[in-house]
């Protein structure tokens, strides 16, 4: 059975990953920049140079949090950035700062489920999702419907957390993210288990060739996958099949 952010409450894995980011909403942002140093803005970065070159691109951007990734690829020129996400609160995080940007023409955000996402089959030249797979209830349903979605020939990048291998930073990531960071993002956050669960649903999470198979059993191909910082996070793309 997968980690979950509430060990010893009831209710299902995505119940409490939305309890769970409904909860941190508030702070998200600044922990999230604080306790990664700031690396993340880099990674977004790199997603979006990937969709760049693409014509006009529609994008869906899944599990959007506070919008980063999607105000990000409104760089690349799309036509329209859709973002989606379970959590009423990191969707209130995301509008706030959509329209402080003068965005919400080309950024739509909505409130859904990965798992069942309200858009026709064959829509979005891109998907993106980062950070957010790991959180999922159920994976293999979640990288299915991102497929169904998809154009055939359209990009899926997933951007997830991964572990480093070698000396010394396999010891020093082990040691920050059991050690720092859920202390730090407990007192921050003011919730504890938040910054528990992120560790240990890291630890557990399918890495390279592994995900590579689920997304081949969602029906992706596997394009390539790129490791960032020292494989601290991996890049993903996939390809949905022409037919
Ligand atoms: C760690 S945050 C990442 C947010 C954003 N993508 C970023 O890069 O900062 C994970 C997000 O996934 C969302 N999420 C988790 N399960 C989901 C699901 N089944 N469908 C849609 N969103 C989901 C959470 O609500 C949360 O906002």
């Amino acid at each position: 059975m997968s980690v979950t952010p509430y060990s010893a409450q009831d209710g299902t894995k995505k119940d409490q990953v939305k309890t769970m980011f409904n909860r941190i909403a508030p702070r998200y942002d600044l922990l999230n920049h604080l306790l990664s140093f700031g690396i993340d803005r880099k990674w977004r970065k790199r997603v979006v140079k990937m969709v760049k070159g693409m014509k006009a691109p529609v994008i869906l951007d899944v599990a959007t949090g506070t919008g980063d990734l999607a105000i990000a690829l409104s760089k690349s020129h799309p036509s329209a950035v859709y973002g989606v996400d379970i959590s009423v609160g990191m969707l209130e995080k995301a509008r706030q700062k959509v329209q402080k940007l003068g965005l919400q023409h080309t950024i739509i955000l909505k409130e859904a489920d990965s798992e069942a996402l309200p858009f026709d089959r064959n829509t979005f030249d891109v998907v993106t999702v980062a950070f957010g797979v790991r959180n999922f209830g159920d994976l293999n349903a979640g990288l299915t419907e991102m497929g169904r979605v998809l154009k055939p020939g359209g990009k899926l990048i997933v951007l997830e957390f991964s572990r480093p291998a070698n000396f010394p930073m396999k010891q020093l990531y082990n040691f920050y993210f059991k050690r720092i960071l859920p202390l730090w993002g407990g007192l921050i956050s003011k919730d504890k288990e938040a910054y528990t669960y992120l560790p240990a649903s890291v630890m557990e999470f399918p890495e390279g060739e592994i995900f590579e198979t689920e997304l081949v059993n969602a029906g992706l191909h596997p394009e390539k996958s790129i490791r960032q910082t020292f494989g601290i996070a991996t890049i993903y793309v996939a390809l949905k099949p022409l037919q």
